[in-house]
Protein backbone atom coordinates (compact mmCIF):
# COMPACT_ATOMS: atom_id res chain seq x y z
CA UNK A 1 0.00 0.00 0.00
CA UNK A 2 1.51 3.10 -1.06
CA UNK A 3 0.92 6.45 0.46
CA UNK A 4 1.01 10.16 -0.35
CA UNK A 5 3.81 12.35 0.73
CA UNK A 6 1.77 14.22 3.42
CA UNK A 7 2.63 16.67 6.02
CA UNK A 8 1.43 16.93 9.68
CA UNK A 9 1.65 20.00 12.58
CA UNK A 10 3.51 17.93 14.61
CA UNK A 11 2.50 20.61 17.80
CA UNK A 12 -0.49 19.70 20.04
CA UNK A 13 -2.99 22.09 20.09
CA UNK A 14 -3.11 24.71 22.95
CA UNK A 15 -5.51 27.42 23.96
CA UNK A 16 -3.67 29.41 21.31
CA UNK A 17 -3.03 28.07 18.29
CA UNK A 18 -6.36 25.71 18.65
CA UNK A 19 -7.88 28.54 15.51
CA UNK A 20 -4.42 28.79 14.16
CA UNK A 21 -4.45 28.38 9.99
CA UNK A 22 -7.60 27.00 9.93
CA UNK A 23 -9.60 28.43 6.48
CA UNK A 24 -11.41 31.97 6.67
CA UNK A 25 -14.38 29.86 5.87
CA UNK A 26 -14.62 27.87 8.64
CA UNK A 27 -13.46 30.71 11.23
CA UNK A 28 -16.71 32.21 9.42
CA UNK A 29 -18.45 28.84 10.16
CA UNK A 30 -17.31 27.84 13.73
CA UNK A 31 -18.96 31.20 14.94
CA UNK A 32 -21.85 31.27 14.18
CA UNK A 33 -21.93 27.57 15.78
CA UNK A 34 -23.14 26.29 19.39
CA UNK A 35 -20.04 25.46 21.66
CA UNK A 36 -19.25 23.68 24.82
CA UNK A 37 -16.62 23.79 27.01
CA UNK A 38 -13.89 20.51 25.28
CA UNK A 39 -11.88 18.09 26.69
CA UNK A 40 -8.40 18.68 24.46
CA UNK A 41 -9.17 21.89 23.37
CA UNK A 42 -11.04 24.85 24.71
CA UNK A 43 -13.98 24.42 23.01
CA UNK A 44 -15.99 22.12 20.78
CA UNK A 45 -18.58 23.53 18.16
CA UNK A 46 -21.65 22.06 17.31
CA UNK A 47 -21.24 21.32 13.50
CA UNK A 48 -23.70 19.40 11.01
CA UNK A 49 -25.05 18.01 14.09
CA UNK A 50 -21.74 16.67 15.77
CA UNK A 51 -19.10 18.01 18.59
CA UNK A 52 -16.14 18.54 16.86
CA UNK A 53 -12.81 20.94 17.35
CA UNK A 54 -11.93 23.87 14.94
CA UNK A 55 -9.04 21.90 12.90
CA UNK A 56 -10.76 18.93 12.60
CA UNK A 57 -13.86 20.51 11.23
CA UNK A 58 -11.61 22.54 8.64
CA UNK A 59 -10.35 18.95 7.57
CA UNK A 60 -14.02 17.85 7.49
CA UNK A 61 -15.09 20.52 5.14
CA UNK A 62 -11.75 19.87 2.74
CA UNK A 63 -12.59 15.79 2.69
CA UNK A 64 -16.57 17.08 1.90
CA UNK A 65 -15.16 18.91 -0.66
CA UNK A 66 -12.48 16.96 -2.48
CA UNK A 67 -13.10 12.41 -1.62
CA UNK A 68 -14.33 10.96 -4.11
CA UNK A 69 -14.56 7.00 -3.37
CA UNK A 70 -13.62 4.54 -5.40
CA UNK A 71 -15.95 1.01 -5.61
CA UNK A 72 -12.87 -0.64 -4.65
CA UNK A 73 -12.69 1.69 -1.23
CA UNK A 74 -12.79 0.82 2.36
CA UNK A 75 -13.57 3.08 4.88
CA UNK A 76 -12.95 2.34 8.47
CA UNK A 77 -15.61 4.33 11.01
CA UNK A 78 -15.73 4.78 14.84
CA UNK A 79 -16.70 7.24 17.67
CA UNK A 80 -12.41 7.39 18.94
CA UNK A 81 -11.64 5.01 21.61
CA UNK A 82 -13.96 2.36 20.15
CA UNK A 83 -11.20 -0.10 18.59
CA UNK A 84 -9.83 1.62 15.73
CA UNK A 85 -6.11 0.93 16.17
CA UNK A 86 -7.34 -2.67 16.01
CA UNK A 87 -9.56 -2.49 13.02
CA UNK A 88 -6.86 -0.78 11.28
CA UNK A 89 -4.89 -3.55 11.89
CA UNK A 90 -6.84 -6.06 11.37
CA UNK A 91 -7.71 -4.84 7.79
CA UNK A 92 -4.58 -3.39 6.62
CA UNK A 93 -3.26 -7.60 7.44
CA UNK A 94 -6.56 -9.08 5.75
CA UNK A 95 -6.19 -6.70 2.51
CA UNK A 96 -2.33 -7.03 2.44
CA UNK A 97 -2.31 -10.69 2.60
CA UNK A 98 -1.08 -11.23 -0.94
CA UNK A 99 1.45 -8.53 -1.34
CA UNK A 100 3.03 -9.05 2.40
CA UNK A 101 2.70 -12.61 4.27
CA UNK A 102 1.37 -12.36 7.63
CA UNK A 103 4.40 -14.52 8.88
CA UNK A 104 7.27 -12.17 7.16
CA UNK A 105 9.25 -10.62 9.75
CA UNK A 106 8.99 -7.66 8.05
CA UNK A 107 5.41 -7.18 8.23
CA UNK A 108 4.60 -3.45 8.35
CA UNK A 109 2.37 -3.88 11.37
CA UNK A 110 5.83 -4.83 13.48
CA UNK A 111 7.86 -1.32 12.57
CA UNK A 112 4.68 1.10 11.83
CA UNK A 113 1.79 2.08 13.95
CA UNK A 114 -1.31 1.14 12.06
CA UNK A 115 -2.60 4.71 12.05
CA UNK A 116 0.67 5.46 9.89
CA UNK A 117 -0.49 2.53 7.40
CA UNK A 118 -4.26 3.58 7.57
CA UNK A 119 -4.97 7.32 7.37
CA UNK A 120 -7.25 9.24 8.50
CA UNK A 121 -9.45 11.98 6.86
CA UNK A 122 -9.78 14.36 9.15
CA UNK A 123 -6.20 14.21 11.09
CA UNK A 124 -4.39 13.48 8.08
CA UNK A 125 -5.59 13.30 4.74
CA UNK A 126 -7.31 16.68 4.73
CA UNK A 127 -5.43 17.85 7.75
CA UNK A 128 -3.50 21.46 7.75
CA UNK A 129 -5.32 21.98 4.34
CA UNK A 130 -4.48 19.40 2.55
CA UNK A 131 -5.97 17.94 -1.10
CA UNK A 132 -4.01 15.13 -1.47
CA UNK A 133 -3.75 13.32 -4.98
CA UNK A 134 -5.71 10.01 -3.62
CA UNK A 135 -6.09 9.02 -7.08
CA UNK A 136 -2.21 7.82 -7.23
CA UNK A 137 -2.45 5.27 -4.39
CA UNK A 138 -3.49 1.30 -5.17
CA UNK A 139 -6.44 -0.33 -5.68
CA UNK A 140 -8.26 -1.24 -2.74
CA UNK A 141 -7.42 1.81 -1.00
CA UNK A 142 -8.18 2.04 3.05
CA UNK A 143 -8.93 5.01 4.69
CA UNK A 144 -10.40 5.93 8.38
CA UNK A 145 -12.40 8.20 9.85
CA UNK A 146 -14.61 9.79 12.99
CA UNK A 147 -17.14 11.56 10.65
CA UNK A 148 -20.74 10.05 11.41
CA UNK A 149 -22.68 8.54 8.66
CA UNK A 150 -24.50 11.71 7.57
CA UNK A 151 -22.06 14.32 7.43
CA UNK A 152 -19.71 11.43 5.14
CA UNK A 153 -19.24 12.86 1.72
CA UNK A 154 -21.79 11.80 -1.03
CA UNK A 155 -19.48 9.54 -3.35
CA UNK A 156 -19.37 7.37 -0.21
CA UNK A 157 -22.73 6.75 -0.15
CA UNK A 158 -23.31 6.53 -4.00
CA UNK A 159 -20.42 4.53 -4.56
CA UNK A 160 -20.59 0.46 -3.81
CA UNK A 161 -17.22 1.26 -1.45
CA UNK A 162 -17.78 -0.60 1.57
CA UNK A 163 -17.66 0.80 5.24
CA UNK A 164 -16.52 -0.87 8.44
CA UNK A 165 -18.32 0.30 11.62
CA UNK A 166 -16.61 -0.56 15.06
CA UNK A 167 -18.76 0.34 18.13
CA UNK A 168 -18.02 0.27 21.85
CA UNK A 169 -19.74 -0.15 24.90
CA UNK A 170 -20.20 3.59 26.05
CA UNK A 171 -18.80 2.86 29.90
CA UNK A 172 -15.79 1.57 28.48
CA UNK A 173 -15.40 4.22 25.80
CA UNK A 174 -16.33 6.78 28.75
CA UNK A 175 -13.25 5.47 30.51
CA UNK A 176 -10.67 4.85 27.75
CA UNK A 177 -11.40 8.46 26.10
CA UNK A 178 -11.01 10.12 30.00
CA UNK A 179 -7.92 8.35 30.19
CA UNK A 180 -6.56 9.28 26.22
CA UNK A 181 -7.32 13.20 27.10
CA UNK A 182 -6.06 12.89 30.19
CA UNK A 183 -2.48 11.53 28.66
CA UNK A 184 -2.43 14.29 26.13
CA UNK A 185 -3.78 17.20 28.42
CA UNK A 186 -0.86 15.96 30.62
CA UNK A 187 1.80 18.49 29.14
CA UNK A 188 -0.75 21.53 28.83
CA UNK A 189 -3.52 21.31 31.26
CA UNK A 190 -4.27 19.36 34.38
CA UNK A 191 -6.58 16.53 34.39
CA UNK A 192 -10.34 16.75 33.49
CA UNK A 193 -11.68 15.31 36.54
CA UNK A 194 -13.65 12.02 35.92
CA UNK A 195 -17.26 13.84 37.05
CA UNK A 196 -16.94 16.44 34.90
CA UNK A 197 -16.33 14.49 31.97
CA UNK A 198 -18.56 12.14 32.57
CA UNK A 199 -21.46 15.25 32.60
CA UNK A 200 -19.99 15.94 28.96
CA UNK A 201 -20.08 12.89 27.97
CA UNK A 202 -23.41 11.98 28.83
CA UNK A 203 -24.97 15.47 27.61
CA UNK A 204 -23.31 13.81 24.24
CA UNK A 205 -20.62 16.80 23.92
CA UNK A 206 -17.59 14.62 22.96
CA UNK A 207 -15.56 14.39 19.54
CA UNK A 208 -18.09 13.02 17.03
CA UNK A 209 -20.72 12.88 19.38
CA UNK A 210 -23.04 12.62 21.00
CA UNK A 211 -22.54 8.52 20.81
CA UNK A 212 -26.08 7.47 20.50
CA UNK A 213 -26.48 9.65 17.68
CA UNK A 214 -22.68 8.30 15.85
CA UNK A 215 -23.82 4.94 16.47
CA UNK A 216 -27.55 5.02 15.29
CA UNK A 217 -26.28 6.61 11.87
CA UNK A 218 -24.35 3.53 10.76
CA UNK A 219 -26.27 1.01 12.38
CA UNK A 220 -29.73 1.87 10.69
CA UNK A 221 -27.40 1.84 7.63
CA UNK A 222 -26.06 -1.48 8.31
CA UNK A 223 -29.10 -3.10 8.64
CA UNK A 224 -30.72 -1.39 5.50
CA UNK A 225 -27.38 -1.82 2.99
CA UNK A 226 -26.12 -5.10 4.92
CA UNK A 227 -23.74 -5.37 2.05
CA UNK A 228 -22.47 -1.46 2.25
CA UNK A 229 -22.35 -0.77 6.25
CA UNK A 230 -20.79 -3.93 7.98
CA UNK A 231 -21.45 -3.29 12.18
CA UNK A 232 -19.44 -4.92 14.61
CA UNK A 233 -18.76 -4.58 18.28
CA UNK A 234 -15.68 -4.67 20.11
CA UNK A 235 -16.47 -7.12 22.99
CA UNK A 236 -18.48 -9.45 20.04
CA UNK A 237 -14.28 -9.39 18.71
CA UNK A 238 -12.89 -9.75 22.08
CA UNK A 239 -15.02 -13.06 22.35
CA UNK A 240 -14.41 -14.64 19.65
CA UNK A 241 -11.84 -12.25 17.04
CA UNK A 242 -11.37 -15.23 14.74
CA UNK A 243 -14.84 -15.47 13.41
CA UNK A 244 -14.84 -11.78 13.10
CA UNK A 245 -11.85 -11.66 11.42
CA UNK A 246 -13.13 -14.06 8.89
CA UNK A 247 -16.63 -11.96 8.62
CA UNK A 248 -14.29 -8.94 8.06
CA UNK A 249 -13.00 -10.62 5.24
CA UNK A 250 -15.90 -11.97 3.39
CA UNK A 251 -17.45 -8.80 3.86
CA UNK A 252 -14.60 -7.31 2.15
CA UNK A 253 -14.92 -9.63 -0.92
CA UNK A 254 -11.68 -11.50 0.26
CA UNK A 255 -12.45 -14.67 1.98
CA UNK A 256 -10.35 -17.18 3.30
CA UNK A 257 -9.40 -20.20 1.08
CA UNK A 258 -9.46 -23.51 2.65
CA UNK A 259 -5.80 -23.77 2.09
CA UNK A 260 -5.32 -20.31 4.13
CA UNK A 261 -7.82 -21.65 7.23
CA UNK A 262 -5.82 -24.88 7.07
CA UNK A 263 -2.44 -22.82 7.41
CA UNK A 264 -4.12 -21.10 10.38
CA UNK A 265 -3.78 -17.82 8.57
CA UNK A 266 -6.61 -16.18 10.56
CA UNK A 267 -5.11 -17.22 13.85
CA UNK A 268 -1.78 -15.33 12.71
CA UNK A 269 -3.74 -12.33 11.69
CA UNK A 270 -5.27 -12.25 14.98
CA UNK A 271 -2.33 -12.72 16.87
CA UNK A 272 -0.29 -10.13 14.38
CA UNK A 273 -3.48 -7.43 15.61
CA UNK A 274 -3.46 -8.90 19.42
CA UNK A 275 -3.47 -6.22 22.05
CA UNK A 276 -0.63 -7.77 23.66
CA UNK A 277 1.68 -8.03 20.29
CA UNK A 278 1.17 -4.25 18.96
CA UNK A 279 1.10 -3.14 22.55
CA UNK A 280 5.29 -4.18 22.86
CA UNK A 281 6.21 -3.55 19.57
CA UNK A 282 8.93 -0.39 19.83
CA UNK A 283 7.16 1.56 17.62
CA UNK A 284 4.19 1.42 20.01
CA UNK A 285 6.03 1.90 23.17
CA UNK A 286 7.95 4.94 21.84
CA UNK A 287 6.78 6.28 18.25
CA UNK A 288 4.39 8.86 17.78
CA UNK A 289 1.35 9.00 15.60
CA UNK A 290 -1.57 10.84 15.00
CA UNK A 291 -1.25 14.33 15.17
CA UNK A 292 2.09 13.49 16.62
CA UNK A 293 0.90 12.15 19.90
CA UNK A 294 2.92 9.18 21.78
CA UNK A 295 1.48 5.94 20.44
CA UNK A 296 1.92 4.21 23.49
CA UNK A 297 -1.39 5.86 24.99
CA UNK A 298 -3.53 4.13 22.18
CA UNK A 299 -2.27 0.81 23.94
CA UNK A 300 -3.75 1.21 27.73
CA UNK A 301 -5.24 -1.99 28.93
CA UNK A 302 -7.76 -3.07 25.81
CA UNK A 303 -10.28 -5.33 27.91
CA UNK A 304 -14.10 -5.39 28.48
CA UNK A 305 -15.73 -4.00 31.47
CA UNK A 306 -12.92 -1.79 32.88
CA UNK A 307 -15.66 0.70 33.83
CA UNK A 308 -16.14 -1.25 36.77
CA UNK A 309 -12.72 0.22 38.31
CA UNK A 310 -14.07 3.79 37.98
CA UNK A 311 -18.27 4.41 38.10
CA UNK A 312 -20.24 5.06 40.93
CA UNK A 313 -22.95 3.03 40.68
CA UNK A 314 -25.29 6.04 40.25
CA UNK A 315 -23.29 6.37 36.85
CA UNK A 316 -23.88 3.28 35.96
CA UNK A 317 -27.32 3.64 36.71
CA UNK A 318 -27.49 7.09 34.70
CA UNK A 319 -25.34 5.88 31.37
CA UNK A 320 -26.70 2.96 31.52
CA UNK A 321 -30.26 4.53 30.80
CA UNK A 322 -29.64 6.87 28.26
CA UNK A 323 -28.12 3.79 26.45
CA UNK A 324 -31.34 2.58 26.82
CA UNK A 325 -33.69 5.46 26.04
CA UNK A 326 -31.62 6.35 22.88
CA UNK A 327 -30.36 2.72 21.54
CA UNK A 328 -33.06 0.40 23.00
CA UNK A 329 -35.40 0.88 20.85
CA UNK A 330 -33.11 0.13 17.63
CA UNK A 331 -32.08 -3.09 19.34
CA UNK A 332 -28.12 -1.48 19.63
CA UNK A 333 -27.38 -3.47 23.12
CA UNK A 334 -23.97 -4.41 24.79
CA UNK A 335 -22.42 -7.30 26.84
P1 LIG B 1 -8.66 0.96 26.69
O1 LIG B 1 -8.39 2.41 26.92
O2 LIG B 1 -9.94 0.51 27.32
O3 LIG B 1 -7.52 0.10 27.04
P2 LIG B 1 -8.94 3.47 19.65
O4 LIG B 1 -8.00 2.58 18.93
O5 LIG B 1 -10.24 3.68 18.95
O6 LIG B 1 -8.28 4.73 20.06
O7 LIG B 1 -9.38 2.71 20.97
C1 LIG B 1 -8.47 2.56 22.01
C2 LIG B 1 -8.88 1.40 22.86
O8 LIG B 1 -8.65 0.17 22.15
C3 LIG B 1 -8.05 1.34 24.11
O9 LIG B 1 -8.90 0.77 25.11
C4 LIG B 1 -6.93 0.40 23.69
O10 LIG B 1 -6.25 -0.20 24.75
C5 LIG B 1 -7.70 -0.62 22.87
N1 LIG B 1 -6.86 -1.32 21.88
C6 LIG B 1 -5.83 -0.84 21.16
N2 LIG B 1 -5.33 -1.80 20.36
C7 LIG B 1 -6.05 -2.92 20.59
C8 LIG B 1 -5.98 -4.25 20.08
N3 LIG B 1 -5.08 -4.61 19.19
N4 LIG B 1 -6.88 -5.14 20.54
C9 LIG B 1 -7.81 -4.78 21.45
N5 LIG B 1 -7.91 -3.53 21.98
C10 LIG B 1 -7.04 -2.61 21.55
Amino acid sequence: MGSPQITENPTIAVDEDEENGISAECKELIHGCRKEKGWRTSFLYEFQGFWCQPKEIDAILSFQKHYLARDSDVILATIPKSGTTWIKSLTFAIMNRNNVPVSDGNHPLLASNPHDLVHFFEYKLYANNQNPNLSILPKPRIFATHIPFGSLSESIKSSDCRIVYVCRNPLDTFISSWHYINQLRRESRPPIPLEEAFDMYCKGVIGYGPFWEHMLGYWKESQERPNKVLFMKYEDMKEDAMSHVKMLANFLGLPFSVEEEKQGLIEEIVKLCSFKKLKDLEVNQNGKSIKNFDNKHLFRKGEVGDWVNYLSPSMVHQLSKIMDEKLGDFGLKFK
